[in-house]
């Protein structure tokens, strides 16, 4: 299974911040997500289930498989969704999303969010996603991108920083900046009708849930989080390291802070091995 080389780990911590991450961001990126009563959907990387939570409640009817490769998050999602979400019909599967351990066509649709931007052929993934689909059902992929960063005050230390975890998630096989990717990835892995939606999350002192759910919790603690792999990567210097965060702590700190994710919706058009239904 592929665990090795996922760069955010599998700390309390991490689990706090994909948390954080979810609450703060339901709306924006799971506005227009329902599936019909009945549907059955995979959502693929659930890890502690900071979506899952979001997409039952945006579904209540829907019947969720929800899949990760690691036992331990998907025990802490369990006790989550138990917390949050009791009714919500949700079963859990340890598996690697790389090889399935489903039938051809068993799902409506697939939900798969940060999870890409970890494995190192994202496409293979999606053609993988697209078997279990059944035709004219669909995939929905939300990723960030680190390049879409826009912060004031700015500073060169902060811009570094971030550049020392898109370098260090590359050396782990996987892309930072795959937000940009989603629309030709999705038709390289055989999908029809790809519609990309750029979702923006902007904060600034008006807006203090932001500021503290996302600027700070969420995104400064992202990179705060690779500091000693960006060290003994001599990537930078404890100095420079810590102007960096402190500088993007400003941003926090009657600054302002910029991030655009991309959500993506693609039809599995039944036909293997196609971009479009013809
Ligand atoms: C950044 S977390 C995102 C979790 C969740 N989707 C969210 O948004 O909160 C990425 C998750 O992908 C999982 N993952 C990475 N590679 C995987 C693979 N090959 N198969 C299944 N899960 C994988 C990790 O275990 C981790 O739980």
């Amino acid at each position: 299974m592929t665990t090795v080389g996922y760069v955010h780990g599998y700390t309390a911590r991490e689990t706090r911040r994909l948390g954080d991450q979810a609450d703060t961001l339901a709306q924006l990126l799971h506005a227009g997500t329902a599936y019909p009563a009945g549907s059955r959907v995979l959502e693929a990387g659930c890890g502690t289930g900071a979506q899952t939570v979001h997409l039952a409640a945006g579904s209540p009817g829907a019947h969720f498989v929800a899949l990760d490769v690691s036992g331990a998050s998907l025990a802490q999602a369990r006790a989550r969704l138990a917390a949050r979400a009791p009714w919500a019909r949700v079963d859990w599967v340890r598996a690697d999303l790389c090889d399935l351990p489903f039938a051809d066509a068993e799902f409506d649709h697939v939900f798969v969010c940060f999870v890409l931007e970890h494995l190192p052929d994202p496409e293979r993934a999606l053609a993988g996603l697209r078997r279990v689909l059944r035709p004219g059902g669909t995939v929905t992929a939300i990723e960030g991108d680190h390049g879409s960063v826009l912060f004031h005050p700015d500073s060169s230390y902060a811009r570094a920083a971030v550049g020392h975890q898109v370098r260090l998630q590359s050396a782990a096989g996987g892309d930072a900046l795959l937000g940009r990717r989603l629309q030709p990835l999705l038709t390289g892995a055989g999908y029809a009708d790809v519609v990309v939606s750029p979702r923006t999350m902007y904060a600034d002192g008006t807006r203090p849930a932001l500021v503290e759910g996302f600027t700070r919790n969420t995104f400064i603690a992202m990179i705060e989080s690779v500091r000693d792999e960006a060290l003994a990567a001599g990537l930078t210097t404890r100095g420079d390291w810590d102007r960096g965060i402190a500088d993007l702590h400003r941003a926090a700190d009657g600054g302002t802070f910029q991030y655009s994710f991309f959500k993506a919706v693609g039809l599995n058009p039944g036909t293997p091995g196609r971009g479009r239904a013809s």
